[in-house]
């Protein structure tokens, strides 16, 4: 059905060729999320990294899974140990894992199983300016964005910096999934603005699930 008539799916919205916007399609994980986020930040607690150029990221940053993305002066990378901890990230828990599987596979992504999970917290203020995700080994991977807490505004775009993007809203369960031919796709996050979310309070959380390793 929603193939045939995509735009009869208000929960449905295409962002581009290969890309899919899910709204709400993490409410009905939204607990089992919450307390595995609440174990996840006790073992690896939120931080601000440094880019290579020097600059502190407005975001705050932790992971789950195999392997954590990090950033510092000597580059990007994908890390197996929490360089703050000195430990390994903490692992996937299994509804973080079931979202991904099941939006991935709504998206036309089948057999999806991440093995690295990054964690971004953006107070009022903080964003994260056009970017493409690519330090990952393998493309053939979608990449599955859970947004959560307040409201903000994705800026999708294509494979040069330059290009236009689209801009959409992302609320509190909503899914966004790209990959195939935009997984390579500049997108960001303008300045988060000040509210308070219900559940949440004043942030918005975003897990974004890779293939990495
Ligand atoms: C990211 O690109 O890593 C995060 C996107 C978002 O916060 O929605
Ligand atoms: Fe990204």
């Amino acid at each position: 059905m929603s193939d045939l008539f995509p735009t009869l799916d208000p929960r449905r919205e295409a962002m581009g060729q290969g890309a899919v916007l899910l709204r709400g399609k993490a409410l009905s994980l939204e607990a089992e999320i919450l307390t595995a986020l609440k174990n996840i930040t006790a073992q690896a607690p939120f931080r601000r990294m440094t880019t290579p150029g020097g600059f502190l990221m407005s975001v705050a940053m932790t992971n789950c899974g195999s392997a954590g993305w990090v950033t510092d002066r000597t580059g990007y990378r994908y890390d197996r140990i929490d360089p703050e901890t000195g430990r390994p990230w903490p692992s996937l828990p299994p509804a973080f894992l079931q979202l991904a599987a099941q939006a991935a596979a709504e998206a036309g992504y089948e057999d999806f199983r991440p093995d690295a999970c990054l964690i971004n917290r953006y107070e009022p203020g903080a964003r994260l300016s056009l970017h493409q995700d690519k330090n990952e080994r393998d493309y053939a991977h979608p990449i599955v964005s859970v947004s959560l807490g307040l409201p903000a505004t994705f800026q999708f775009g294509g494979p040069k910096r330059t290009d236009p993007v689209r801009k959409f809203a992302l609320r509190h369960g909503d899914v966004a999934v790209w990959g195939g031919p935009s997984r390579l796709f500049f997108h960001g996050v303008p300045e988060l603005k000040d509210g308070e979310h219900e559940t949440l309070g004043r942030m918005r959380i975003n897990l974004t699930f890779r293939g990495a390793l």
